[in-house]
């Protein structure tokens, strides 16, 4: 870290840094784990397949670790958190960046299954609970780290619903819909974010969180161009520049940031 007398250059690499990502082989954590890969870091892919977290290391420039984890079970995650405690004595970044796409995701508000609702209660916003829970306390006592949590635009305002009506993603299963459990957990864990903020402050470990607006992966040309009309910015977000903000707060650059919400949107919360 540059003390005063230093270059006034920010220090944006995260070299010697281990970092946690959860959803690590998703379409955004691929992303962030090249980026921190690529500015130094030794990167922890953390996802539920195996088979995936190792090939997505075996991709990447550096030595890295696969690390498998069920995000919706509790002794997985104390096992997994037990593990890297063990491995580095404390991780420097936790990115909570999971989040769970169960069947019915896109189903209507009042037809919702509550196993739906449970899904994604669980690894949106129970387990960033229990990942800062199991591996917080020895960032903490180490005396610096950074979390960092990930909102969305929808745990900010509400789902503008005139966006949806001949949305499509045929990937992950056809009419697009935003549900309730989406927003709840999204806003909850902005709340998380103060919380912990206020909580480990005064140790050096820092909480923040990401609130990122839709990235184009596949949506249908409907859903893409009604989505651009509501951002100042008149279009979606690619996965790369969430990375930045994600660099950002894992860095020793915010090193004085803590209880943020960096809202990536085009300025879709603007207006
Ligand atoms: N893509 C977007 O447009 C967008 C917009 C706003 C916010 N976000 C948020 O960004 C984050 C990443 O989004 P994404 O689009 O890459 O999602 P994604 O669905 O591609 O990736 C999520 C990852 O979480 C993993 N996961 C789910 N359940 C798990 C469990 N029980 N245990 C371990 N891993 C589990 C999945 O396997 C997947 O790899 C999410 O928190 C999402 O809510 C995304």
């Amino acid at each position: 870290m540059a003390d005063s007398n230093d270059s006034a250059k920010p220090d944006f690499r995260v070299d010697g840094k281990v970092i946690v990502v959860t959803g690590g082989v998703g379409i955004l954590g691929k992303v962030y784990c090249r980026a921190l890969a690529e500015s130094g870091g030794t990167v922890v892919v953390a996802d539920i397949d195996q088979d995936a977290c190792e090939a997505l290391v075996a991709e990447l420039p550096g030595e890295h670790l696969a690390a498998p984890v069920d995000l919706a079970d509790e002794e997985s995650i104390v096992e997994w958190s037990a593990a890297l405690n063990e491995r580095f004595g404390a991780v420097d970044v936790l990115l909570n960046n999971a989040a769970a796409r169960p069947p019915n995701i896109f189903a209507k508000h009042h037809a919702f299954p509550l196993d739906d609702w449970n899904q994604m209660v669980a690894v949106n916003m129970t387990a960033p609970f229990l990942t800062t829970r199991e591996l917080g306390p020895a960032m903490a006592e180490r005396g610096r780290g950074s979390i960092i949590n990930v909102s969305s635009i929808y745990g900010v305002v509400g789902p503008d619903q005139r966006i949806y009506e001949g949305s499509r993603y045929e990937e992950q299963g056809g009419e697009i819909r935003t549900p309730m459990a989406y927003s709840a957990t999204k806003g909850a864990v902005v709340s998380m974010t103060r919380y912990l903020a206020a909580y480990w402050g005064e140790t050096g470990l820092r909480t923040n969180c990401i609130t990122p607006g839709g990235v184009g992966s596949g949506q249908n040309s409907t859903f893409t161009e009604k989505y651009s009309d509501r951002v100042p910015m008149h279009r979606m977000a690619r996965a790369d520049e969430m990375a930045g903000a994600v660099l950002y707060l894992a860095s020793d650059a915010s090193s004085y940031v803590n209880g943020h919400n960096l809202v990536i949107d085009g300025g879709w919360t603007a207006w």
